[in-house]
């Protein structure tokens, strides 16, 4: 097993490791190791089923239901699929999903630990993921800023991107707003947290996720998401994954930023994903 860094800010590839290999105290711990101090892991290759994922999945923590139960695999209710495919009139997983910048689940109270994805069947030359660090992100927040978010917290929603459901055909964008917040109440989390791991403090929250900061007025909102997106978006600053068949990625929810590329037409692409609670 050879594992290295992917750039000097975010990411360890990790090559020449098979399942089994992993089964092992010595190797796993090396890979848990290398996600928690690099917020995301690569592993490539790793030829695997969906039951050989689960059992990896549980190493790392506690498999948590999708968000979705309606795109769970069939067979396995832990993993969700997300895919573009569509078999008989009937998609064979959630198409579209992630394709702004964020961090997994902060528009809940308690989001997972990690994110775990397999690429089943994935193109390299579309459908990309891009990731960015969110202590790099906060190391690079000039000092006044750092101080004037110390201590705050931010209210995160789901509503700036939700797709309008049937349920909301004939609303007014305003009811429709108050319809996904009665489902999904905008969660609290602080702006500035500590990674438990490496000590390091990050920001938590993405413009496109982040409802507004406590004690911010709109301009004030306004010229902190403008700050926030232009070092998240920093192109020195993102690594761009190309996927290659059978990537096992596994990131940090809280401290990895990323965001889905499209697809190009006419290529199918399928990744099997499992939430874990640490
Ligand atoms: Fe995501």
């Amino acid at each position: 097993m050879e594992i290295r860094d992917l750039t000097a800010f975010i990411g360890s590839e990790i090559t020449g490791v098979t399942c089994e290999d992993l089964q092992r105290p010595e190797v796993f711990g090396a890979v848990h190791n290398a996600l928690n101090e690099r917020e995301l892991i690569v592993v490539r290759g790793l030829d695997i089923t969906p039951e050989q994922q689960i059992v990896l999945a549980r190493k790392f923590g506690k498999p948590a239901p999708p968000h979705s139960p309606r795109y769970a695999h069939p067979r396995f209710p832990e993993i969700l699929v997300s895919s573009n495919v569509v078999k008989g009139n009937k998609p064979l997983g959630v198409a579209r999903v992630g394709n702004f910048w964020h961090q997994d689940g902060s528009f809940v109270k308690s989001p997972a630990t990690y994110s775990m994805l397999h690429g089943v069947d994935v193109p390299h030359t579309s459908g990309h993921t891009m990731f960015a660090n969110a202590c790099d992100v906060y190391d690079r927040l000039p000092d006044e800023w750092k101080s004037t978010i110390d201590g705050r917290t931010a209210l995160h929603t789901h509503v700036k991107r939700a797709r309008i459901a049937q349920e909301h055909v004939g609303l007014s964008v305003a009811e429709m707003r108050a319809v996904i917040e009665a489902e999904f109440p905008l969660p609290e989390h602080p702006l500035v947290r500590r990674d438990a791991f490496t000590g390091r403090l990050y920001v938590y929250g993405a413009p496109e996720v982040l409802d507004s900061v406590n004690g911010f007025d709109a301009n004030g909102n306004e010229a902190f998401f403008a700050q926030l997106d232009a070092l998240i978006q920093d192109p020195e600053r993102v690594h761009t994954h190309r996927w290659m068949p059978l990537d096992l990625l596994v990131w940090k929810t809280a401290s990895a930023y990323h965001a889905a590329t499209a697809v190009e037409p006419g290529r199918h692409r399928t990744v099997h994903r499992i939430s874990i609670a640490a």
